[in-house]
C-alpha cells in the first residue's frame, strides 16, 4: 500500500477510535481531558523512544470508567471476578483504573498488554512502572486541561527525564493528599520509594 493510503487508513482509524470513545465516555469535559492525554502522550513516547501509537492508544482508552459511580465500579468489577484491596474497598474511584483496561480489552479489542498495563497503573501507578506505564501515568497527570501550579514545569521535565518528572509529580501528589488528611494508595508511596531507591544508587 503507498505510503499516504497507510497514513490516510491510520487516520480514519483514529477516527472510528475517538466516536467511539466520546460516546463511551458520554461528557465533553471528561473527553477533551482524554484528548490531552492522548496527544501528550504520544509526545513524550516520540521523545523517548517508544512506539507513539501504543501510548496513543493507552491515552485515547485510559478513563474509560472514570465517570462511573462507587457502586457501578464495585459491581462491574465483581462482575468480572476482579480482586479488589483494602484500599481499592476504600476509594473505589482508583479502580476506574483497572476496570477501564478490561472495558479496553472488551469493547475495544485491545490485545497488547502494555497497553492494557499502562492503562490499569494510570492512578496509583506502581513500583515496577514500564516506560509506556511512565509516559501514560504523566500524560494524565500533565496534560494541558489540568491547571495547577507546577504543570508547565513537570511537563517541561518530562521531555528531558521521565523517573525525574514521575519522583516530582508523585511527590507533588503525595503533599497534596497528605495537606488534607488524606490516604495515599500503598502502591504509589511503593512507586516513589523505588524511584528514589534507584536514583540514589544511580548518584552514588
Ligand atoms: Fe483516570
Ligand atoms: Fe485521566
Amino acid at each position: 500500500m503507498p505510503r499516504s493510503n497507510a497514513i490516510g487508513s491510520e487516520h480514519a482509524r483514529f477516527v472510528t477510535l475517538a466516536r467511539a470513545v466520546r460516546e463511551a465516555i458520554g461528557q465533553d469535559h471528561r473527553y477533551a481531558h482524554t484528548l490531552g492525554v492522548a496527544r501528550l502522550a504520544a509526545r513524550l513516547a516520540r521523545r523517548h523512544d517508544e512506539d507513539p501509537a501504543r501510548a496513543r492508544l493507552a491515552g485515547m482508552l485510559h478513563d474509560l470508567a472514570r465517570l462511573y459511580s462507587s457502586e457501578r465500579l464495585l459491581a462491574e468489577c465483581a462482575a468480572r471476578a476482579m480482586a479488589i484491596d483494602a484500599f481499592e474497598a476504600r476509594h473505589p474511584i482508583v479502580l476506574h483504573a483497572r476496570l477501564g483496561a478490561e472495558l479496553a480489552r472488551e469493547r475495544f479489542g485491545v490485545i497488547d498488554d502494555g497497553v492494557l498495563q499502562a492503562i490499569a497503573r494510570h492512578t496509583v501507578a506502581a513500583p515496577d512502572m514500564t516506560r509506556l506505564d511512565t509516559i501514560v501515568y504523566l500524560a494524565d497527570a500533565l496534560e494541558p486541561g489540568r491547571t495547577y501550579a507546577e504543570r508547565e514545569t513537570f511537563e517541561a521535565l518530562a521531555f528531558v527525564d521521565l523517573d525525574a518528572a514521575m519522583v516530582a509529580v508523585l511527590r507533588s501528589s503525595l503533599d497534596y493528599l497528605a495537606k488534607r488528611d488524606l490516604e495515599a494508595a500503598p502502591q504509589t508511596l511503593a512507586a516513589l520509594s523505588t524511584l528514589e531507591l534507584r536514583r540514589s544508587r544511580r548518584s552514588a
